[in-house]
């Protein structure tokens, strides 16, 4: 399990954070809260972008973006080298995003997925390990792109 971790969201993934930070502090993780802290509308790929370059420069190993769908999140967090942003709003998905992707954050849509689920995702997220070897070769192909 990770013991620090980053986290950010707009305004339409605020509940859904809050949630989640609770939910991971409960467990002993050390949780960094990059905001947004209102319901006040604001621009999802700030967020993502100070998220995702605080992990490319190895400050986090790993983040959680919140938004809507948590796809902006996704598109904009992809954008920074390095980054491997996964959607997730399945368990399935939660654990092969680390398995054979190595996702460094996982992409939330509180308006998709309930707050049971994400707690499970994020927890199975969190806990699951890259297998490398022949998805290892895979991930450096893309990080050649
Ligand atoms: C905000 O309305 C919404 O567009 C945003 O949270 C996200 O879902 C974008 O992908």
């Amino acid at each position: 399990m990770v013991t620090k971790i980053i986290i950010g969201c707009d305004h339409a993934g605020l509940n859904l954070k809050k949630t989640l930070i609770n939910f991971m502090e409960s467990k002993g993780i050390d949780v960094d809260d990059a905001g947004t802290y209102t319901k006040d509308s604001c621009d999802y790929p700030q967020i993502a972008h100070e998220v995702a370059q605080k992990i490319a420069a190895g400050e986090y190993p790993k983040g959680i973006l919140v938004c809507g769908t948590g796809i902006g999140m996704s598109i904009a967090a992809n954008k920074i080298k390095g980054i491997r942003a996964a959607v997730v709003s399945d368990t399935c998905s939660a654990k092969m995003s680390r398995l054979h992707n190595d996702a460094n954050i996982l992409c939330l849509g509180e308006r998709i997925v309930g707050e049971e689920l994400a707690k499970d995702i994020t927890e199975i997220w969190l806990n699951t390990d890259f297998l490398g070897e022949r998805h290892a070769r895979r991930v450096n192909m893309i990080e050649q792109l």
